[in-house]
């Protein structure tokens, strides 16, 4: 069988990683367009690096783990010959600190950072600043940005991602709130075969376009669903 799951925050928000749209709109204080577009880092590189310091500290912290969700998604994927392509819209490491192997970070990764002028993606645990050599070159200053995708520009492997999507006999989108493109837009690149399963605590703008809809927090649904799947 071939699996494409898909990941949100709500697959980490039981990990202690706030979600992004709480009630109030804002991610952390901020309005996105503060810190989460190439414009706010053109304008004001120290607010955004500030802003992606303080999520990778959090990120580091020792409580910060991955839960049953993570777990189990990547146990599947050894004890299985299946397919298995698991994509995630999320920049915390925690599906790779589970163990999962073939993960798909379609908007980067916060644990990396990426030169702006050549496009060197090199693993980064520290704050970065506007002062920041890079290790390879330390006459080259602040040119190092987090390596993640910011809204207004295209996330990573798309091609790959639509291949996988059209492919698919089972897609599981977890813990997305299926407001934002071109993730939101996956299930309805799966052929009318493919068994479509969205597990959320709410319904969203796309739980129309599942076979199966199951409401209930990541860490008690997936490893449910993920053992009823097994047999
Ligand atoms: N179990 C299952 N679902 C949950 C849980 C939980 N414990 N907690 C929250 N959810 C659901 C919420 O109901 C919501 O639908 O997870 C979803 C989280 O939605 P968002 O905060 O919008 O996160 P996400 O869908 O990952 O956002 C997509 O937006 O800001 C950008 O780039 C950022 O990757 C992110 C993208």
């Amino acid at each position: 069988m071939k699996i494409v799951v898909l990941t949100g925050a709500g697959i980490s928000a039981e990990s202690g990683i706030p979600t992004f749209r709480g009630s109030d709109g804002l991610w952390e204080g901020h309005r996105v367009e503060e810190v989460a577009t190439p414009s706010a880092f053109q304008k004001n590189p120290e607010l955004v690096h500030q802003f992606y310091n303080a999520r990778r500290r959090h990120l580091l912290q020792k409580e910060i783990r991955p839960n049953a969700a993570h777990l189990a998604l990547a146990e599947y994927e050894a004890e299985h010959d299946d397919e298995f392509l698991l994509i995630t819209q999320n920049i915390d490491p925690l599906h790779l600190l589970a163990g999962s192997k073939n993960v798909l970070a379609m908007h980067g990764q916060l644990m990396e950072a990426r030169c702006i002028e050549t496009g060197k993606v090199i693993p980064w645990k520290q704050d970065l600043t506007i002062h920041t050599p890079d290790p390879d070159l330390p006459t080259r200053i602040g040119r190092l940005r987090p390596n993640v995708v910011w809204f207004g520009e295209m996330p990573l492997r798309m091609h790959e991602i639509q291949q996988a999507a059209q492919n698919a006999d089972l897609f599981v989108a977890i813990g997305t709130s299926a407001v934002v493109y071109p993730a939101a837009g996956i299930v309805e690149e799966t052929p009318a075969t493919c068994q479509r399963v969205e597990i959320n605590l709410e319904e969203t703008p796309q739980s129309d376009a599942f076979t199966q809809t199951i409401r209930g927090p990541a860490s008690i649904e997936v490893p449910k669903f993920l053992n009823r799947l097994q047999r």
